[in-house]
């Protein structure tokens, strides 16, 4: 298992590239599932889950290839037919997003047999809406030996109520009503941009999605999906990680290649605890930007509670945890989308901080010096807010269990290090 060996204390400077959204590049490759012609997909991420669903949709029949481009890799897929519309508690399990195969699944093969994803470290994560959506669209949904089955002979539009906002929840009925037969009305859908981008594939490969980005999202079925050319969108979550490293490190960075937009509630943060936030844009025709960030003479604490968006997003909250450990005062984190979405504060006590957790709220008392110490990455977040601790920490620390970083970050070792940072990545 590789480990991270950090020499913190090293302001950060230079340029770093974001890549492609691993969570919008997720249902995309699972779009291609409905058509049974080719979709080419752009600036996807080199990350591990991308590869985890590569071989989900091996398995099921799918052919893909993959070419390295300037920026990212381009993933094309061709799902001609099904060979097996099972996905494993093996992939699963690694995975929770392999979900996203089961409303594709339905719609185009009227079959498919997906493993419970169950526990995960961040809390328990159910898929019940999925599977309510489902069956109110017409699918027949059982439980065998820990996997859904789900069967349809043809779904039909429906309205459907989200009782709790879910981003692969809204994702997944989008896909399976994208060729249900009449209108299907998804209420309280998660407005996150990578709904949006989805909803921007499924109508370049002939869906009539309106109104993905807010909460009600209205889809005329139809009854085939051609294929499509796509460019994934910014990773607003591994952007915001960099702007926090240049903060917390006292150092400069230049963003390239973001979506500010996707970013406002995160920059409106950082803006008021104190970093100085410059925009500049780099290319109109993919709305992407430069966003230098620079720490401030000194970090102000403040309060966070993580929403849906447009709200802050959770996967940003373990890193701001990390850069309230150097600002003066106390803040109070309240989580409200996981339920146990703290494992990073005790690690990051380990190395000197002063977090108090109870439920669903943390306070952080800072500014305390944070010392490079041995410590352990939990889930992805956490581990991007520990890498952000050993930057700014005294001293060496060891990060264990990074496969769990590299699930979602593309080369975050590489790229820190090219802006100043000195990370050794360990095999054993
Ligand atoms: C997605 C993101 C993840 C992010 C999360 C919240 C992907 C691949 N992952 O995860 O990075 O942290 O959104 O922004 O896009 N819930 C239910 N029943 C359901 C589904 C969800 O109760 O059927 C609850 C969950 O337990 C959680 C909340 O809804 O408390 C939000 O979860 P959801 O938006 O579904 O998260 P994911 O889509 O799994």
């Amino acid at each position: 298992m590789d480990k991270f060996k950090i020499t913190g204390g090293r302001p950060l400077s230079g340029r770093v590239i974001v890549s492609g959204a691993k969570n919008a590049a997720l249902p995309a490759l699972t779009a291609a599932l409905l058509t049974q012609e080719r979709v080419v997909l752009h600036n996807v991420p080199r990350v591990r889950d991308i590869s985890t669903l590569r071989s989900l949709l091996e398995d099921l029949g799918v052919d893909s290839s993959v070419t390295h481009e300037a920026h990212g890799n381009r993933i094309e897929i061709e799902a001609r037919q099904l060979l097996n519309p099972v996905a494993p508690y093996e992939l699963v399990k690694q995975m929770r997003a392999s979900i996203l195969v089961l409303g594709p699944l339905v719609a185009r093969f009227g079959q498919a047999r997906v493993s419970l994803p169950g526990g995960c470290a961040i809390g328990v994560r159910p898929v019940n809406l999925h599977l309510k959506g489902l069956e109110k669209l017409g699918a027949t949904i059982n439980f065998d030996h820990g996997y859904v089955d789900a069967k349809a002979s043809g779904l039909r539009g429906t309205e459907f109520y989200f009782d709790t906002v879910s981003v692969t929840g809204t994702e997944n009925l989008m896909m399976a009503a994208a060729l249900a037969e009449g209108v299907t009305v998804l209420e309280n859908a998660a407005r996150e941009p990578e709904v949006q981008d989805l909803a921007d594939l499924l109508n370049k490969m002939g869906a009539q999605i309106d109104g993905a980005g807010t909460d009600k999202i209205c889809i005329r079925g139809v009854s085939r999906l051609h294929g499509a050319e796509h460019t994934i969108i910014p990773d607003r979550i591994e952007a915001g990680t960099f702007l926090i490293a240049a903060a917390i490190t006292g150092g400069e960075l230049a963003v390239e290649r973001c979506n500010p937009q996707h970013l406002a509630a995160v920059l409106a943060k950082l803006d008021e605890v104190g970093v100085q936030l410059v925009r500049k844009a780099d290319n109109a025709a993919n709305r992407t930007a430069t966003l230098t960030a620079k720490a401030g003479n000194k970090l102000r604490s403040l309060n966070l509670t993580t929403q849906e968006y447009p709200g802050f997003p959770t996967d940003m909250q373990a890193q701001y945890m990390t850069l309230m450990t150097q600002a003066e005062g106390s803040s109070v984190i309240t989580e409200t989308i996981f339920e146990n979405r703290f494992m990073h504060a005790q690690e990051l006590a380990r190395m000197g901080a002063e977090i108090n957790v109870n439920g669903r709220r943390a306070v952080v008392r800072g500014k305390t010096l944070l010392s490079g110490a041995k410590i352990q990455a939990s889930d992805l977040r956490a581990s991007a807010s520990l890498v952000l601790a050993g930057l700014a920490a005294e001293g060496e620390t060891i990060i264990d269990r990074v496969y769990h970083i590299d699930r979602g970050y593309e080369r975050i070792e590489e790229k820190l290090n090219q802006v100043g940072a000195k990370i050794a990545r360990v095999s054993e």
